[in-house]
């Protein structure tokens, strides 16, 4: 089945559509306001969002003129790492709903450990207060679900140490090629939901000869057959596309890859530059 018909049922017992559409690089105007109007009308009903994509009110406006009621529709939100102090934390999270237009959000994470740019670090005590913040805001029903991005075993731990709810989501960089099989086997272990950024490698793994083989034979696009892997591998893609065509091509991922298939995308590296 159409990935973008399915949910997965979260440790809260909410259910998150399987197919995200991204809003990352989406230039704030007609262009941001295009890409989320046509991905809602193929059928998207994921849409992931941030304040530092400095878009939300264009994809805000989108959402509305599509018609589809707000609880068909799952929004993510999140908290930009660089700000982890609890009235920080809240003023973002404001600021986040009235920009785009919306009383709550379907799931609210922190970005990242670190702020962007750093590699140093723990920040343990700075994520505990930001995640106890968003504890705060779940347990006052503005949010139905919360969680993390870009963090590791170690930075899960300290948040299954020292706060209450062990998060329903962890949002991490995966594609063929790039699968942090030991992280993926924590959170399945924690009942903590995977969404995989970047399922199509920022693109970079379109042209890959293995992805276009497995395309010719299953007569997929390579984007399709990148969206598929994931699913497959039962984490959450979230893809983004400015193109129409592209929207309308991601939207419809009818077919599933083989065994054989999958072991060929296992096997490929990483390659070196996405996310340079
Ligand atoms: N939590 C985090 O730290 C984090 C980090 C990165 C991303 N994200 C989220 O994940 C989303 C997706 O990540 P991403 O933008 O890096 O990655 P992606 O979906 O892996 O790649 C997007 C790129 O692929 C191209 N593309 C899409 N569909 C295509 C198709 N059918 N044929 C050919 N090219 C196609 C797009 O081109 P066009 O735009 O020209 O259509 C764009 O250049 C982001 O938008 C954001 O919401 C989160």
């Amino acid at each position: 089945m159409n990935p973008i018909n399915q949910t997965i049922q979260l440790a809260n017992d909410v259910r998150m559509p399987v197919l995200g559409f991204g809003t990352w690089h989406l230039k704030d105007g007609e262009i941001a306001y295009q890409a989320v109007l046509h991905a809602l009308k193929c059928g998207f009903r994921h849409i992931d969002t941030a304040i530092v994509y400095q878009n939300e009110a264009s994809v805000g406006r989108a959402i509305r003129d599509s018609g589809v009621p707000r609880d068909e529709l799952f929004i993510t939100g999140k908290q930009p790492p660089h700000i982890k102090h609890e009235k920080g934390v809240v003023r973002m999270f404001e600021r986040s709903l009235k920009n785009l237009g919306i009383e709550y959000f379907d799931l609210y994470i922190i970005n990242a450990p670190r702020p962007f740019g750093e590699t140093e670090g723990d920040y343990f005590e700075e994520n505990v207060t930001a995640y106890k913040t968003l504890e705060q805001l779940y347990r006052d029903e503005r949010v139905c679900a919360i969680g993390v991005s870009n963090f590791t075993e170690r930075d899960l731990d300290n948040i299954l140490s020292n706060c209450d709810i062990v998060p329903h989501v962890n949002q991490i960089g995966y594609f063929a090629g790039k699968t942090d099989d030991a992280l993926v086997t924590y959170c399945n272990d924690k009942n903590i939901a995977l969404q995989a950024y970047s399922p199509l490698g920022n693109g970079y793994l379109l042209p890959n000869p293995v992805v276009q083989q497995i395309a010719a034979e299953n007569d997929m696009t390579p984007a399709q057959v990148c969206l598929a892997y994931v699913v497959q591998k039962g984490l959450a893609p979230i893809t983004k596309a400015s193109s129409i065509e592209h929207i309308t091509s991601n939207a419809q991922v009818n077919q599933e890859l083989t065994s054989q298939q999958l072991s060929m995308l296992d096997a490929l590296d990483e390659d070196p530059r996405v996310f340079d």
